[in-house]
Order: C-alpha cells, then sequence, then structure tokens
C-alpha cells in the first residue's frame, strides 16, 4: 500500500490519542488507534473466559476480532466488538491493564498487524500506537515520537479522571504509569522506543496545540 502514512508512537499519556484525532480531522486522513486493538482483544478475552496466559486463544481471538469501527457526526468513532458498543468500556483501567499483558506476546502482535496495515488508504493514514514507526509502518513519510515526563503524564490522567472519581490518587495514576512504562517499554517483541529517523517533541510543558502545530510543520516540510 502506497498511501501517506504519519505515524505517532509514545507511552500512555504523552497526548497522543489527542493530537492523532485532531491531525486527522485537520487532514482529513484516516485514524488508526491501534491501541483500541489490544483494548479489544483484551475485553473479548474477558468476555469468553480466556486466561491472559492462554496465548493460543489470545492469538485466535485477536486473528478472528470481530470489530466495527463507525465514525459519528460528532468526530466520536463508535465502537462494535461482537455487535456490543464498548466504545467506553475499552478505555477502563482494568482492560487499558490486561491490554499491555497480552501486547507483550508475540502471536498476538502479529495476528494484529495485518488488520493494522488494512488501515492504511488514500488520501492518507494516521497510525497512534507504540510501534507505528518501527514496526507496522516503518516507510512511514513521518514519524513522531510523543514524551512527557511521568509527573506531567499522571497530572493530565489526574485531572481527566477526578470529575469522575473523586477518590482519585495522583499517586496510583503514577504508580500505574510506571508500571506501563516499564511493560512497555521492557518487553522483548516490539517494545516502546523512537524509530531512529522519528522526530521527538517532548510535550512536558507544551499545550496541545503547540504540539498539533508542530507536527503540521513537520508534515508541511515533507510536502
Ligand atoms: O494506547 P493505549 O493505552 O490504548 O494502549 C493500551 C496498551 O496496548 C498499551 O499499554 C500497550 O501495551 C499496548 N499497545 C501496544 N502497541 C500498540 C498500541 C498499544 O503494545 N501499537
Amino acid at each position: 500500500n502506497m498511501a501517506a502514512v504519519i505515524t505517532v508512537d509514545g507511552p500512555s499519556g504523552s497526548g497522543k490519542g489527542t493530537i492523532c484525532q485532531l491531525l486527522a480531522r485537520e487532514l482529513d486522513w484516516h485514524l488508526l488507534d491501534s491501541g483500541a486493538l489490544y483494548r479489544l482483544t483484551a475485553l473479548a478475552a474477558r468476555h469468553h473466559g480466556v486466561e491472559l496466559d492462554d496465548v493460543e486463544a489470545l492469538e485466535v481471538l485477536a486473528a478472528h476480532l470481530d470489530v466495527r469501527f463507525k465514525p459519528r457526526k460528532d468526530g466520536e468513532t463508535q465502537i462494535i466488538l461482537e455487535g456490543e458498543e464498548v466504545t467506553h468500556a475499552i478505555r477502563n483501567e482494568r482492560v487499558g491493564e490486561d491490554a499491555s499483558v497480552i501486547a507483550a506476546l508475540a502471536p498476538v502482535r502479529s495476528a494484529l498487524l495485518s488488520r493494522q496495515r488494512d488501515f492504511a488508504g488514500e488520501p492518507g493514514l494516521v497510525a497512534d500506537g507504540r510501534d507505528m514507526g518501527t514496526v507496522v509502518f516503518p516507510e512511514a513519510e513521518l514519524k513522531i515520537y510523543l514524551d512527557a515526563s511521568a509527573e506531567e503524564r499522571a497530572q493530565r490522567r489526574y485531572k481527566q479522571l477526578i470529575s469522575k472519581d473523586p477518590g482519585a490518587s495522583l499517586d496510583d495514576i503514577l504508580n500505574d504509569i510506571k508500571a506501563r512504562d516499564a511493560r512497555d517499554m521492557n518487553r522483548a517483541v516490539a517494545p516502546l522506543k523512537p524509530a531512529p529517523d522519528a522526530v521527538r517533541l517532548d510535550t512536558t510543558s507544551m499545550t496541545i496545540d503547540e504540539v498539533l502545530q508542530s507536527v503540521l510543520d513537520e508534515a508541511r516540510h515533507r510536502g
């Protein structure tokens, strides 16, 4: 597939998700939220009573994920798993934890590979994940790696959560983020790391709009 691709990788809380949505909307390109595929596999495992160490069953689930992404007029994408709406259910912290556990399994990752590449298409694709620039789209014309300090990422998550959950604890969130980072960066297959040719942005003291403008500038540079 020769369509243009911009990859955006980085740890959780780096602002990738928001930036990719805004970027895809601005360019009117397709969007791949690859983390959603790992989250959907984790949720499917729970629904089917599959244990997180049953590699063969997880591989089958990942290869046959019955999922539909339905863009809505308000810009949000509705996610339907086996006929059930799971748009919000997959954002749950437990599901994110489970996703990061099964994401360390090579057979699960390869089962999801062609499905991710199928998102590429005219006029272009914005691909959000951990290994978009290193493994899934190594030929992408623009690769971005977003980072921010763990403390800043914990603050951002805390601000999102506190309105819904007054009991949220900044310390707990920081510990979760550090544990997730360690698992994503230290796994043997497709660990989180910048591609050698990635443009690296530290977003710790940047606003979302500043990050978006920097990425758009890079994209325009490459024409
Ligand atoms: O980005 P998000 O938090 O939705 O991803 C959930 C988990 O899925 C991550 O913690 C990571 O372990 C895994 N993941 C991955 N490769 C990707 C996207 C997500 O391993 N390309």
